[in-house]
């Protein structure tokens, strides 16, 4: 096959070459060439016809063939030409990981005679890989506040390349916080540690991402990165802080329970339990307790009493936030209590005449009274008024105080007593109105003289008829001003006075006819009778009283005890504190056709008192005719 060889110019790759000559079956010193990995398929490694110094025909002569030891066959000898070719591509890294130098072993093998050359090929490194991470992100949790100079190793990055090709340097990008410090182990691998410049603070920044480079030192370079990611831990370095430190909010009186007052608020930088924020009233008095209410976790300040701006128009608390660790702040919250109308006016009466004289002049003071009313504002504004058909006014004096007056003359005759209302109305929405009824009776004053009801009188005087008339006039005043005494005014009938004629009951105005009158001397006659009241001083009036005589006998009875007086009219025949059996009169006889003499008893009962009830007739010396006028008394 030898002959069949044809040569040509042959650019050789071999780097070192050692040749020997060997005899069959004794192993000759090792060829070695070097090829870089990655090469294609095809590649010229060397020509070891010209190597051995064989002639190319004598290759196939001889049946040259390529025994590689590995399993994979990289290389294969083109007989022809003895160059020794790549079969297949080399990946250095595949083949021999980090040892290095990479070789790969075959031997050329020749029959008649048998000969064997070993070979080998380094394989040369080409930087193919970039350095790797294991992971793309490193988590790191650091505690806030670690000291400066704290150092943290850091994972190494891989490079499947060798030697230069492998990791040279690592990197962060400049950050405040950390800086890398790059350091080289024994074996002279390379490894970064991060270390702490400046002091973590969470609450400013509780994550931070760190941008870490391995580079290896090829040509060109290859890098890797990874993100470290340090998440900053907390520790309670954040008091609580209140949005407000002083909160004022308004509050109507009267809210309902459970009305949301105002909800404080605090917040706390630091995380977890460090931040959660309980609130408390502090140091506050148990008469606020009993009206608010406060979430110990939401802040939220309700109502629990009855709010009454009357009794406290404004309510001051402190209250407390406090974290997870114990610190705690405060703030003041201040509950102003806006007044609702709530409350009506009230009259108070400072002094009250409840009875005046009913000739009481204008601008009397009858009252004296205060109108109050418990809110503020217009609802405490109060207007006050009386009903207009009454013959009082209001006058207002101080601030708040009025005088009810009279105001025009009062009669008690007409009207006795009156019920004022006083009326006091706020200017509150609603409005709240309250009434006091006054009441003011007038007191009886002799303005009124006793009126007779006839404008004169008529009356007969006939024989045995004692009660001939009766005057009456009334009064309109009241009680003693109203109680009338009747009397005749003195005078004469001819040469005789009244008052053995005639006699008038002061009490009731009865007239009795005390003795017969000579019909012959005198037909009639005129009495003046006088009505007076018992006021002071009296008042009275008059009025005449006619008498008639009519014929019918001749004597009339007279009065014998106690002696009349001819000046004196005939008054009262019985006193007002007369007991019974008081002798009234002894009259003497004469109408009843025979003489006696007689006594008028008046009979009064214990009951009544004085009115003279009856008299009774009698004689010592009996006639049967008259026996009837003594045993039956007759109503005189
Ligand atoms: C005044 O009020 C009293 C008590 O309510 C009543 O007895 C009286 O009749 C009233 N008087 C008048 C004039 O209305
Ligand atoms: C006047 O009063 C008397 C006694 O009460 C009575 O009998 C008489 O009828 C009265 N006269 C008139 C006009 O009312
Ligand atoms: C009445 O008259 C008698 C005798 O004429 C005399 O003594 C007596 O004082 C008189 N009484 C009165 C009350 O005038």
């Amino acid at each position: 096959m030898a002959g069949g060889m044809e040569t040509r110019p042959r650019k050789r790759q071999v780097l070192s070459f050692f040749l020997c000559l060997c005899v069959s079956l004794v192993a000759c010193e090792t060829i070695r060439y070097s090829v870089r990995e990655e090469k294609k398929s095809g590649s010229l490694v060397a020509n070891v016809a010209k190597d051995l110094k064989l002639d190319v025909g004598e290759l196939s002569g001889r049946s040259a063939r390529l025994v590689s030891k590995s399993t994979k066959q990289y290389f294969e000898l083109n007989t022809r030409s003895g160059d020794v070719i790549i079969k297949e591509k080399i990946d250095r890294e595949d083949l021999c990981g980090q040892s290095d130098p990479c070789l790969l072993q075959f031997e050329i093998v020749l029959e008649n005679p048998l000969q064997l050359y070993p070979m080998e090929v380094q394989i040369h490194d080409v930087n193919d890989n970039s350095p790797k991470f294991s992971q793309n992100e490193f988590p790191l949790e650091l505690p806030e506040h670690l000291p400066v100079n704290s150092r943290f190793p850091l994972e190494r990055a891989q490079d499947s390349d060798v030697g230069t090709n492998g990791i040279q340097s690592y990197a962060i990008l400049s950050n405040e916080h950390f800086s890398l410090d790059v350091q080289t182990r024994g074996d002279g691998s390379k490894y970064a540690e991060l270390v702490l410049e400046k002091q973590l603070d969470r609450e400013e920044q509780a994550q931070l991402m760190l941008i870490l480079t391995a580079a290896d030192g090829g040509l060109p370079q290859r890098t890797g990165t990874a993100q470290i990611r340090i998440n900053v831990l907390d520790s309670n370095d954040n008091f609580p802080q209140f949005s407000q430190s002083v909160y004022t909010v308004q509050l109507m009186e009267n809210s309902p329970q459970d009305t949301l007052v105002t909800k404080v608020e605090a917040s706390d930088l630091d995380q977890g339990p460090n931040a959660e924020i309980t609130y408390s009233f502090r140091q506050v008095p148990d008469r606020i307790l009993k009206l608010f209410k406060l979430n110990q976790f939401s802040g939220e300040i309700t109502v629990l009493g009855i709010i009454d701006y009357e009794e406290r128009s404004s309510y001051e608390m402190n209250i407390q936030a406090t974290d997870g660790g114990g610190l705690y702040a405060h703030c003041k919250v201040l509950v102003e209590i806006e007044d609702m109308n709530d409350n009506a006016p009230e009259v108070t009466l400072t002094s009250l005449s409840s009875t005046i004289p009913e000739d009481s002049s204008p601008e009397t003071v009858v009252a004296l009274f205060s109108v109050r009313d418990r809110d503020s504002g217009d609802n405490g504004r109060t207007v006050c008024s009386i009903q207009d058909n009454v013959p009082f006014a209001l006058k207002s004096t101080l601030k708040n105080y009025y005088e009810l007056v009279t105001q025009k003359p009062l009669d008690r005759e007409k009207v006795p007593e009156y019920n004022i209302s006083i009326t006091a109305t706020d200017r509150g929405t609603p409005r709240l109105t309250s009434v006091r009824i006054i009441r003011v009776q007038l007191s009886d004053i002799n303005d009124n003289p006793p009126v007779f009801n006839e404008s004169s009188y008529v009356m007969y005087l006939k024989e045995n008829n004692l009660l001939i008339g009766t005057v009456h006039a009334a009064d309109l005043d009241t009680e003693q001003n109203a109680k009338v005494t009747y009397s005749a005014l003195p005078g004469n009938i001819g040469d005789l006075p009244f008052s053995s004629s005639i006699s008038i009951n002061s009490e009731n105005g009865n007239v009795y006819a005390l003795q017969s009158l000579d019909y012959e001397q005198t037909r009639d006659f005129q009495v003046t009778v006088r009505a007076a009241d018992g006021g002071s001083p009296p008042l009275s009036s008059e009025v005449i009283v006619r008498v008639v005589i009519i014929d019918e006998n001749d004597n009339a009875p007279f009065i014998l005890y106690p002696l009349q007086n001819s000046s004196s009219p005939a008054n009262d025949l019985v006193p007002r504190s007369a007991e019974a059996g008081y002798l009234v009169k002894r009259l003497k006889g004469g109408s009843c056709g025979w003489r006696f003499w007689s006594e008028f008893l008046a009979f009064l009962p214990a009951a009544q008192g004085y009115r003279p009830r009856s008299l009774r007739c009698g004689s010592p010396n009996r006639g049967s005719k008259n026996q009837q006028a003594y045993n039956e008394p007759r109503l005189c």
